[in-house]
């Protein structure tokens, strides 16, 4: 009697959790057109090459675009990043649509795109997100089509709890206006607009901690400000580098590129690794995992 009280009252709870997560995520979010045009020059298409890779785009999305399963954790979540090929749903996408899709996490029809780093990408300027879609459109076509995410029953109580930030576009300002991209050099500001991709996994204070929705075994990102105790105080610029292209830690393990995707940042040219040096270099000093 007792028990089948207690079954009942959790079976009341999992279709409670499972509406309200359902509602949620079914909501459509507002976000003003964007003027983005796309070029189809070669030199353009070169640099969506580049910035497709070290902004990890095909980290997640494939080599070639083409999509699949990139994460399976499992009651929590399954991620599996569209097909962005000109054979995907992005085919007949205008530069607002994807601009919409990169800094919003938004998709046409209003509703949100799960778990990207758009956060990362919020203010990237209209040139290098032009190139990188003048970039995909020239990929080859594929028809693959990996099915939408999952967010597992687990993944939907941590939701709810807003311990997993699902819902990217939750969180993003969407009426913030996008400024001009800083001109490219190994200066602080350039380096800051890089590095700007760094904050998904090492906060927006670089000082590292949890990496919101990986799983537990995931290692907390370091804190990459100059805290003498518990950041990169005393790293060598020689071993910074070292991170950044081999994806060797201070102490000399190698990073899972799982973890953190170095083999994409390892095609940072010098310059970009210098500005985003120098302006790790100009952080004020943060505990670790104060994000
Ligand atoms: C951490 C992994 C990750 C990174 C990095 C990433 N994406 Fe995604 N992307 C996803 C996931 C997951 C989805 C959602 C797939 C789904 O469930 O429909 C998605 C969806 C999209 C969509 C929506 C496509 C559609 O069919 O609705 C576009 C467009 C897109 N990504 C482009 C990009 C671009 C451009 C970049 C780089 C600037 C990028 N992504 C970086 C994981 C990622
Ligand atoms: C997808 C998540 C992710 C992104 C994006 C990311 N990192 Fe990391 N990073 C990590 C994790 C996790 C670790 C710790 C790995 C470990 O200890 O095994 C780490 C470690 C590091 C280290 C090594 C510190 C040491 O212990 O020696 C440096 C330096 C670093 N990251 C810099 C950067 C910079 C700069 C960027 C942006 C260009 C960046 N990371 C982007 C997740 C990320």
């Amino acid at each position: 009697m007792l028990l089948g009280v207690l079954l009942g009252m959790l079976v009341v709870a999992a279709i409670g959790v499972f509406v309200l997560s359902s509602q949620r995520l079914q909501r459509r979010f507002e976000v003003p057109d964007a003027a983005l045009t796309i070029p189809t020059d070669p030199a353009s298409i070169a640099r969506g090459d580049h910035l497709a890779h070290t902004r990890g785009c095909l980290d997640c999305h494939g080599e070639q675009g083409r999509g699949g399963t990139f994460l399976r954790a499992m009651p929590v979540m399954e991620l599996r990043p569209s097909n962005i090929t000109p054979g995907g749903r992005t085919a007949r996408w205008s530069g607002s649509d994807w601009a919409r899709a990169v800094r919003h996490c938004v998709r046409p029809d209003g509703l949100g795109i799960p778990f990207m780093p758009c956060g990362d990408f919020r203010f990237m300027g209209d040139d290098d997100l032009g190139a990188i879609v003048a970039y995909l459109r020239s990929l080859p076509a594929s028809p693959n089509d990996p099915g939408p995410s999952v967010l597992g029953p687990v993944g939907r109580v941590l939701f709810l709890k807003g311990d997993l930030p699902y819902l990217v576009a939750e969180s993003i300002d969407h009426r913030a206006p996008v400024p001009a991209a800083p001109p490219a050099g190994p200066t602080v500001a350039y380096g800051r607009y890089l590095a700007a991709g760094c904050t998904g996994c090492h906060g927006p204070g670089y000082s590292g901690g949890h990496i919101p929705g990986t799983p537990p075994d995931w290692p907390p990102a370091a804190n990459i400000t100059s805290d003498p105790a518990t950041g990169i105080g005393a790293i060598t610029e020689a071993q910074f580098m070292a991170a950044l292209t081999e994806g060797r830690t201070r102490d000399g393990r190698t990073i899972n590129p799982m973890h953190m995707p170095w083999r994409q940042f390892a095609r940072f040219t010098p310059d970009e690794r210098m500005a985003i040096w120098n302006f790790i270099r100009s952080l004020p000093r943060r505990p670790a995992g104060s994000r």
